[in-house]
């Protein structure tokens, strides 16, 4: 059966809220009917993110604060865990990365053991199977963490699937692959690639491609991203579980610029610049069976469609 997405009468502590995914998954959250209670430090998001017309408690604070992070899982019933460092700060400064993306897990579980009735979902990466040997790469693939990021990510899965296992803590993680969609501001200068390459296009700039160009990923629109994590939030059938959340299909980085060019209706202009010291990853596509199967859930937005919108969003903030 599909989980309905239902928080009335239920409190949701959402970390990282004021972020490019955490504001998309207020506003699901808030339709939904739960009470909000929004923990961010502000570090990358922006509280100018979240709609106007959400109602909710905001607290400046970090998950790397136990007493802040206990207080807070105490009172909810339902945590969505967010809140980490970017690849980009973390490749720059691997400590504060293993602070908040590893410290800031564990408070949240440690927590969440002294609570005992608290669901909670923690965001991971498809970064965890660095160059897998199998495409598209199931949750059964040896992870490879090729970055401090993608060791922070996998360290934090590892820790809920121990807390489970040891205490019971009721929770599941998603391994995003690169989202994309409204809310990720191009100003931004940790944004994705897809915000980028809008920005460029629409101002008749050159698109800089770090290599050939030819890498590829799994593009997944932000809803769709947003309503597995609360599937997998909801679900009594994703306890103690990992889960890819992608697209399923493998799109290049020309292929994607191209896309966008089509959305302007421009031909892009495209000039090949040097690797960055993250893109060490080639290929990516994720399998996403096991969500489909036990969570009943699937995509549903195809990548035109979600070019189309965000281009649309885009257009609507300038
Ligand atoms: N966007 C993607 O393509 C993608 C892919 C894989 C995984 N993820 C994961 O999804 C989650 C959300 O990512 P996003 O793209 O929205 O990133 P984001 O940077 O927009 O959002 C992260 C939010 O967490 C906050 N934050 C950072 N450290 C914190 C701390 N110590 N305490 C409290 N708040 C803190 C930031 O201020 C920001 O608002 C992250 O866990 C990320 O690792 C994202």
């Amino acid at each position: 059966m599909i989980t309905p997405i239902d928080f009335s009468g239920k409190k949701v502590l959402i970390t990282g809220a004021a972020g490019f995914v955490g504001s998309n998954l207020m506003r699901a959250v808030y339709d939904a009917g739960g009470e909000i209670t929004a923990l961010d430090d502000l570090f990358t998001g922006d509280l100018k993110n979240i709609d106007n017309d959400i109602k909710y408690k905001f607290i400046e604070g970090s998950v790397t604060d136990a007493e802040l992070v206990t207080k807070l899982v105490k009172d909810a019933d339902y945590v969505a865990h967010l809140a980490a460092r970017n690849i980009i700060v973390s490749t720059k400064n691997p400590r504060d990365d293993y602070a908040s993306n590893i410290g800031g897990t564990l408070n949240i579980l440690m927590a969440a053991r002294e609570a005992q009735n608290v669901k909670i979902v923690y965001t991971s990466s498809a970064s965890v199977y660095g160059n897998p040997m199998h495409l598209p790469i199931s949750e059964n693939e040896t992870p490879l963490t090729f970055s401090p990021y993608s060791v922070s990510k996998l360290a934090g899965e590892n820790y809920c699937t121990a807390f489970y296992e040891t205490y019971g803590v009721h929770v599941s993680a998603v391994r995003y692959s690169n989202v994309y969609g409204i809310k990720q501001d191009p100003s931004n200068p940790y944004c994705g690639v897809v915000s980028k390459f809008i920005e460029a296009i629409a101002n008749d700039k050159v698109i800089s491609v770090h290599g050939d160009g030819q890498q590829t990923r799994d593009f997944t629109y932000v809803t769709d991203t947003v309503e597995a994590t609360l599937i997998a939030l909801l679900s009594p059938r994703s306890d103690g579980m990992v889960f890819n959340v992608g697209s399923g299909f493998e799109v290049s980085v020309l292929k994607l610029a191209d896309e966008i060019g089509k959305a302007f209706g421009k031909e892009p202009r495209i000039e090949h610049i040097d690797r960055r010291d993250i893109d060490n990853i080639r290929r990516r596509v994720l399998n996403i069976e096991k969500i489909r199967s036990r969570l009943r859930w699937q995509p549903r937005t195809t990548l035109r469609q979600g070019i189309q919108r965000t281009v649309e969003w885009w257009r609507s903030t300038r």
